[in-house]
């Protein structure tokens, strides 16, 4: 069996597209080591990403990542079990949509063509649904609300 981890959080630092050029590298390095795969998705200034592999290496990972400072309100939506990930192979897939007709905020970073491809032929798998609908900025149930846009409705 392997861990399969979905969460959601809020951006707090400013991140370049060489910023996150640096931190999907650190990730691919990393992760492939671990053999966790997953996806990271980033739409409106909220992160969300999918980690997938070995139970323990997921949660440690993840424990890390939640105590990342450069984001923030991370909830966690999904931490199952299955018999295969959602997504082929180690590694960390990037994607982004833009928001409301804007421009991408990280034009340079390639998006995973093979990662969104197969959200859509998920189907009605919870996970590829709840990652389709970040990407379309609908509202993600028990997503709450991103601090980035907290802090713009309150300013
Ligand atoms: C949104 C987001 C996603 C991240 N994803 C990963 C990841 O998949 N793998 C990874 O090794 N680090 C990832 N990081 C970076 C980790 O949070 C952390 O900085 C890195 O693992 C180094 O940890 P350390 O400083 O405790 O050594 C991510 C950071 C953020 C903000």
């Amino acid at each position: 069996m392997i861990r399969q981890l979905l969460y959601r959080s809020g951006q707090l630092a400013e991140f370049t597209a060489a910023d996150i050029g640096r931190l999907l590298s650190r990730a691919r390095a990393f992760n492939t080591g671990q053999g966790i795969g997953g996806l990271l998705l980033h739409h409106d200034g909220l992160f969300m990403q999918l980690l997938e592999g070995p139970v323990a290496a997921v949660d440690a990972l993840y424990a890390r990542i939640a105590a990342d400072p450069r984001h923030c309100e991370v909830r966690l939506l999904v931490r199952a079990e299955r018999h295969a990930p959602l997504l082929a192979g180690p590694g960390m897939a990037w994607a982004e949509t833009p928001y409301d007709g804007e421009a991408l905020v990280f034009p340079d970073v390639e998006t995973d063509r093979c990662a969104l491809d197969r959200l859509e032929t998920a189907g009605g798998d919870r996970v590829a649904a709840a990652m389709r609908a970040f990407l379309q900025g609908a509202p993600v149930p028990g997503g709450g609300l991103g601090c980035a846009r907290v802090m713009e409705r309150v300013l």
